[in-house]
């Protein structure tokens, strides 16, 4: 069976209401739907935390660079629907545009700092889009837990400052990133790859797995970063949007007293594609 879809803001709010009343635990996951395996993990990890889980559809216009990517983005709700059937969620909220943002609707969430490099200075006001949709959704589903995959590592970080600055009465829930065999990180994106270039792209994780194992040696860190970026680019990833040593939870700079992480962003055959490794 599929998952019992549920698109109006007062039928979730009925539910939650009751839910609440009987003391349950709510986590949700927000998805953009095109689910995969990657999701799917996130739904087993509210499963076993919560007593209600709620999976959010909902494909964001404001976190969207370009018209075309948010026209091309997939949608595939139906085939949504049926891969959660056997998880056995308790809804998934499946919310119109219009009950997201009504009209009228002027209010933009922006977490400062933290948005700001890598993701954010490639994708101007993407995280204030992510942001401000994260919000209305924990708002909407009154959750108590939200699960989000480390596979956007600093949309994580957004997300963990947004909840402790607002003072958000919701647990934030990072689950690692599941990997195809080959390495590559699951993502709706991976999709439209074609054949051959898919077969490349496993290149992505191989490249910074071995470049965060160097920095944990104590290879330098600023050569290191530059043949990761000269291998990406021998395997035809471009452009390399960058290849970048961070403190883990700030994405400041880099200290070797703190956990670091290394992200990276690049284009293989126009399909942009993102990846992240603890370097320890
Ligand atoms: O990670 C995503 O799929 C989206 O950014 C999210 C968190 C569902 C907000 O639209």
């Amino acid at each position: 069976m599929s998952a019992t879809i549920i698109r109006s803001l007062a039928q979730l709010r009925a539910l939650t209401k009751s839910w609440k009343q009987q003391g349950d635990v709510i986590g949700v996951v927000p998805t953009m739907g095109a689910l995969h395996e990657g999701h799917l993990s996130l739904v087993r990890a509210a499963k076993a935390g919560c007593d209600r889980v709620i999976v959010t559809l909902f494909v964001n216009p404001r976190q969207f660079n370009s018209p075309e990517d948010f026209a091309n983005y997939p949608r595939t709700e139906l085939a949504d629907a049926a891969l959660l059937g056997p998880l056995d969620v308790d809804a998934l909220f499946v919310p119109d545009a219009a009950e997201v943002y009504p009209e009228g609707h002027d209010t933009v969430v922006s977490v400062r700092g933290i948005s700001e490099p890598l993701e954010g200075a490639h994708r101007p006001g993407h995280f204030d889009g992510v942001a401000t949709v994260v919000t209305l959704l924990f708002n909407m589903t009154q959750a108590d837990r939200a699960f989000f995959g480390e596979k956007d590592w600093q949309q994580l970080q957004v997300v963990r400052q947004l909840a402790k600055d607002m003072l958000l009465p919701i647990e934030i829930v990072p689950c690692p990133s599941i990997r195809a065999e080959d390495g590559l990180a699951l993502s709706s994106r991976n999709q439209r790859l074609s054949g051959a270039a898919r077969e490349r792209a496993a290149a992505l994780p191989d490249i910074l797995f071995a470049a965060a194992k160097a920095i944990a040696k104590g290879q330098p860190v600023e050569e290191t970063l530059a043949a990761g970026k000269r291998r990406l680019r021998a395997q035809g990833f471009a452009p390399v949007e960058y290849f970048e040593l961070c403190d883990s939870e700030t994405l400041g700079p880099a200290r070797p007293d703190r956990p670091r992480r290394l992200l990276a962003a690049a284009f293989l055959d126009e399909v942009r594609l993102i990846d992240n490794v603890a370097v320890d």
